[in-house]
């Protein structure tokens, strides 16, 4: 079958044997995937035939043997450890959500890292009814989704975004370039930029509040000192690691699909194209061109 592989002299779609599912495993072939930001530095570190793909979007082929999981014919979305970006894939069913009708193929590859990781990483702010809430990074994959979570459980959200198109039809109240630009304290801060945007994040926690640190998307190191909290008295960084959570993606992935079934999640789809538009797609992604998420098609 052809798959994504990953070279030194960069990716390209090559073949690899077909997958063969372990008993709790379905057999899923591949209809669409989509593109994460920390997978720009996983292909530019793991260079030898490497097979790489997170997010998977299709239709199980094959049910897994152990009767776990979706029959032959159900199009599901499913969150993957490596190896998605390929037209077949084996996938654990507790890693997969079935696709309700409503739900395309393409929106449900936009979901799994990003939705899961927006999801998990509010929750790390407890009730968010009334609370006020600064998302960084909110133009991109994670961000969009979080805007919309939060405001959806009823947060006042704050939006950090150099290109803040649409955020605020996500729920938005206030959409600001970054967040030393925004105005009064916030009870929580789900920061993905680093550097400036987390030392100006820092400066804008109430006391006692959540930063919850999920990604460095500027690639800078933010040097801070206990200092730094004085006026923010008690607030505490909470490190979010999607590959660290406790339970399997399945039954979050299921939220998700049924909230965009519901129209209250609307996966922004920046780029969509043919998966041999894969090399364009990573640079319009490396480059900050692309609005939500990157889908390839197979
Ligand atoms: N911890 C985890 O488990 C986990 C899981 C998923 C993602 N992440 C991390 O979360 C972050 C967001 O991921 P994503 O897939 O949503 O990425 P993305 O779609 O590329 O979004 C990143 C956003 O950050 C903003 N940004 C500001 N300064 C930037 C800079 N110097 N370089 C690049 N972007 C910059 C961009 O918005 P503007 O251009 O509008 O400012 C962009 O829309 C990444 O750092 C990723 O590694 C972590």
């Amino acid at each position: 079958m052809k798959t994504v592989i990953s070279t030194s002299q960069g990716i390209r779609i090559g073949t690899a044997d077909e997958p063969t599912p372990a008993p709790g495993e379905a057999l899923v072939a591949v209809r669409a995937f989509s593109v994460n930001r920390g997978e720009l530095a996983l292909l530019r570190s793991r260079t030898s035939n490497w097979r790489p793909g997170q997010d998977v979007a299709g239709v199980v082929l094959e049910a897994a043997a152990d009767g776990s999981g979706p029959a032959p014919g159900t199009r599901v979305t499913a969150l993957v450890e490596e190896a998605g970006w390929a037209e077949r894939v084996a996938v654990p069913t507790d890693r997969l959500a079935e696709l309700p009708e409503r739900v395309g193929t393409e929106q449900g590859a936009a979901l799994p890292l990003a939705g899961l990781t927006a999801l998990r990483s509010l929750r790390l702010g407890g009730n968010l009814l009334g609370r006020r809430v600064l998302i960084t990074g909110a133009s991109g994959g994670v961000g969009r989704f979080q805007v919309e979570l939060a405001a959806a459980a009823g947060a006042l959200v704050t939006a950090a975004a150099s290109r803040g198109q649409g955020l605020r039809a996500l729920g938005a109240q206030d959409v600001v370039p970054d967040p030393e630009a925004a105005t009064g304290l916030f009870d929580l801060v789900v920061e993905s930029v680093g550097g400036t945007s987390l030392a100006s994040a820092l400066r804008r926690t109430a006391p006692g509040a959540t930063i919850v640190l999920l990604g460095t998307s500027s690639g800078e190191k933010t040097p801070i000192d206990v200092y730094d909290f004085i006026g923010h008295e008690g607030a505490r960084i909470v490190s979010y690691l999607s590959y660290a959570h406790p339970r399997p993606p399945a039954d979050d992935l299921r939220t998700l699909t049924e909230m965009v079934a519901a129209d209250r999640l609307h996966p922004m789809l920046g780029l969509v194209e043919d998966w041999t538009k894969l090399n364009d797609a990573l640079a319009a992604l490396r480059g900050r061109r692309i609005d939500g998420k990157a889908v390839l098609t197979l």
